[in-house]
């Protein structure tokens, strides 16, 4: 089935949709004849703001933009989230048609991952700590779904957001120790009025735990500007899990302050210094990061 007619098949309306890998690479080939340049915005769907940040800097950048929806499961655990996790590709196909994205790319998990599938990407190191530590098969499922993703697309540059700052290193180094082709971007965190880090889970917070959740970005803000005024590390790390457990946090999975390219942890002062958290918040696990320089 040919590109225009696999959009008609599809149940998304506006914006052109391809379900397999040879859809989306004959889309791909056209507008490479052309001289087009691709960019690739990987999404699990629930498309809210901050995805919609990614798209715009594609748009910006980009001749094209293939937007790409799949609720992988390689990368939850079996006690995680998986089967509760958003879904509404109609929706999330009026706001790509909205914001003028290309091509929508929504393979079947069959697609994806056809009978015999036996491959694991993993990155060592980066995944092994912060949200590594906590969720211990979620970067290998990430590093798989993000490599074939690439290697099917083949674009010119990925985004990626950076309130999931920990995947886009692990990604970045992915690329670049597989000499893929592509320039792995990073767009700033968009964040409610009151601070909240856009996330497709803040859809799972109670009226309640909504009104909590701000309190993760003031503590992060709170904790960096200490730290520039020279507080030490460790002691701003106790007040900052002090802070969370009064604001009415749950457990806190971690709260550390480390090197921003190689997350190792950072003794003292602020150059590369950034601060990660994830926290829990009643059903729904909160993640949020900050650099300590201004
Ligand atoms: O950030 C996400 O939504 C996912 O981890 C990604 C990069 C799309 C891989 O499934």
């Amino acid at each position: 089935m040919g590109f225009d007619q696999q959009a008609k098949a599809a149940d998304v309306t506006g914006i052109p949709c391809v379900r397999t890998v040879v859809d989306l690479r004959s889309a791909i080939a056209r507008w490479r004849a052309a001289g087009e340049t691709i960019g690739l915005v990987p999404t699990m769907g629930a498309l809210h703001d901050g995805h919609l940040a990614l798209v715009a800097a594609s748009l910006e950048k980009m001749d094209r933009t293939v937007v790409t929806i799949l609720v992988n499961p390689l990368q939850f655990g079996p006690e995680e989230d998986l089967s509760a996790y958003p879904r509404n590709e109609a929706a999330d196909g009026e706001k790509l048609t909205a914001a003028a994205a290309d091509l929508l790319y929504a393979p079947a998990i069959e697609e994806m991952y056809p009978p015999g599938f036996a491959t694991e990407v993993r990155v060592a190191g980066l995944t092994e700590m912060l949200c590594g530590a906590s969720r211990p098969v979620h970067f290998a499922g990430v590093a798989t779904v993000v490599a074939k993703l690439f290697l099917q697309a083949q674009p010119d540059a990925a985004f990626f957001g950076e309130k999931d700052y920990q995947q886009w290193l692990v990604v970045r180094r992915l690329a670049r120790d597989l000499d893929m082709a592509v320039r792995v971007e990073r767009v700033a965190t968009m964040r409610e009025g009151d601070g909240l880090a856009l996330s497709s889970r803040n859809a799972y917070l109670t009226p309640e735990e909504r009104a909590i959740a701000p309190k993760l970005f003031e503590m992060l803000g709170q904790m960096a500007a200490a730290i520039r005024k020279g507080r030490a590390i460790d002691d701003a790390i106790a007040w900052g899990k002090d802070e969370l457990r009064r604001a009415g946090f749950g457990k806190i999975d971690y709260l550390e302050v480390r090197d921003q390219e190689s997350l190792v942890p950072i003794e003292a002062g602020e150059e590369g210094a950034r601060i990660f958290a994830a926290v829990h918040l009643g059903k729904t696990r909160l993640i949020d990061n900050l650099a300590v320089a201004d």
